[in-house]
């Protein structure tokens, strides 16, 4: 892992600020059509998987899964939660994993973490067998603009009125702190992502802006003003 993204620091908050059941993006809007799509794949490969939650929930229908995320700290404790489990420390760019040895690929929420995205995402579909899956959660180029943008404005009673978009094309890693968490996250314009799959020959099947399903409704509430999240799948063809 690169000494200076943050997540070697920010694991131990990390794990603390998911807890057992997630966030609320995780636990109300991206879990539930997350598992819907992974349901049914026999062995998954879940880069970027932190410690391990998204893996656990697979499992628990069925897949067997193979983790791989470069934080020791998160795989040490995806061990500990989940002993029988298969979990890789690695970056997804120099992941060695069997070629072609996975139905379905997961990244969720992992590729505005990951600085290679190109070579990140050519060992994701070097992984899949033909016909394979790769579903991917993202936070939207939209959100994802860090400090410069990507956050909400308020009224001076702290009523939000509205959220800041700008400098949208231009490609950049940016500190971002929430918890005691502070790590980079890259911020792409979502042609960068689309480019990169496509470019890798993959079709893409499904597309969603997932709302919430649970939680505080005063949180929900957020998640229709702004674009937060997308859910995507491609297909490598056979
Ligand atoms: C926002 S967390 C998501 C973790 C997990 N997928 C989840 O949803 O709980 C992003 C993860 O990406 C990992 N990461 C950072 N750089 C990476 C890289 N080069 N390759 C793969 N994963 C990376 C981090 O260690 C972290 O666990």
């Amino acid at each position: 892992m690169s000494a200076t993204d943050g997540w070697r620091d920010s694991a131990q908050a990390w794990i603390d600020s998911l807890g057992e059941e997630g966030d609320f993006g995780r636990k109300w809007v991206l879990d539930k059509p997350m598992l819907e799509r992974a349901q049914g794949a026999r062995r998954a490969l879940d880069v970027g998987c932190g410690e391990g939650r998204f893996c656990r929930m697979m499992q628990a229908q069925g897949t067997r899964t193979l983790g791989v995320d470069p934080t020791e700290t998160l795989i040490r404790k995806a061990k500990e939660r989940d002993p029988q489990g298969g979990y890789l420390i690695a970056k997804a760019e120099d992941m060695r994993v069997e070629a072609g040895g996975f139905d379905l690929v997961v990244s969720y929420l992992s590729l505005i973490d990951i600085p290679g995205l190109e070579q990140a995402a050519a060992k994701m579909v070097e992984a899949l067998e033909p016909g394979g899956r790769l579903l991917v959660a993202n936070l939207t180029s939209f959100s994802s603009a860090g400090t410069i943008a990507g956050r909400w404005l308020r009224d001076r009673d702290g009523a939000l009125k509205g959220f800041l978009m700008d400098h949208y094309l231009e490609e950049r890693a940016e500190w971002v702190e929430w918890k005691g968490i502070r790590i980079l996250n890259w911020h792409r314009p979502l042609e960068s992502y689309m480019r990169v799959f496509l470019d890798l020959g993959l079709k893409l099947t499904h597309f969603a802006e997932p709302k919430p399903y649970g939680g505080d409704p005063e949180i929900g509430a957020r998640y229709a003003r702004a674009p937060w999240f997308h859910i995507l799948e491609w297909r490598k063809e056979p």
